[in-house]
């Protein structure tokens, strides 16, 4: 059975708090999945996952270091990721304050390393987006994004 992984970074609970609703949509929508602050995690770990979701605040336009750590800790095992699924989301303080290219920058670094990653013509393209604490738009955006997830991930790797 597919399983999945929900990996962030959060100093004062933003991120985390859309990384648990991504993760809880992906549990209902039948993808067993894992939520885990990046501290929690090691490179290896990212092997046993058939979907690995990556979350961070917006750190001058880009991912928080510990997690940008584990992308390059991965490098051991390049190409390894290959082929499995991907996807971000990310926390800022403003408006235009660098969100999108947070996200971007992750996933530069899953289809590097080999990983499917798929857009949304109608939510949040590249992957949800808050503004401080989710609010209620938010919120909804991570659901959507984790069933989005688990659709795919259950039809590429069931
Ligand atoms: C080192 C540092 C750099 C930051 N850089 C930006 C930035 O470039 N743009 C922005 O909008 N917010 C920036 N912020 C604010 C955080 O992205 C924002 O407060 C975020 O919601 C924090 O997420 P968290 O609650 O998960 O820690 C920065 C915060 C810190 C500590």
């Amino acid at each position: 059975m597919a399983k999945a992984i929900v990996i962030y970074y959060s100093r004062s609970g933003n991120t985390k708090e859309m990384a648990e609703i991504i993760a809880k949509s992906m549990n209902e929508s039948g993808l067993k999945t894992e939520c885990k602050s990046v501290d929690k995690v090691k490179a290896e770990d990212l092997l046993t996952f058939d979907a690995i979701v990556v979350g961070s605040p917006t750190y001058y336009g880009h991912m928080a270091g510990p997690l940008k750590q584990l992308f390059d800790d991965a490098v051991g095992f390049h190409g390894q990721l290959d082929g499995k699924v991907g996807a971000a989301f990310s926390s800022a303080a403003n408006i235009g304050g660098g969100n999108e290219t947070t996200i971007m920058g992750i996933i530069e670094a899953m289809l590097i390393s080999g990983m499917i990653i798929q857009g949304d013509p109608s939510g949040d393209h590249y992957g949800p987006v808050s503004i401080g604490k989710p609010d209620q738009r938010v919120r909804s955006q991570c659901v959507r994004r984790g069933q989005r997830i688990a659709e795919l991930t259950k039809k590429l790797h069931s």
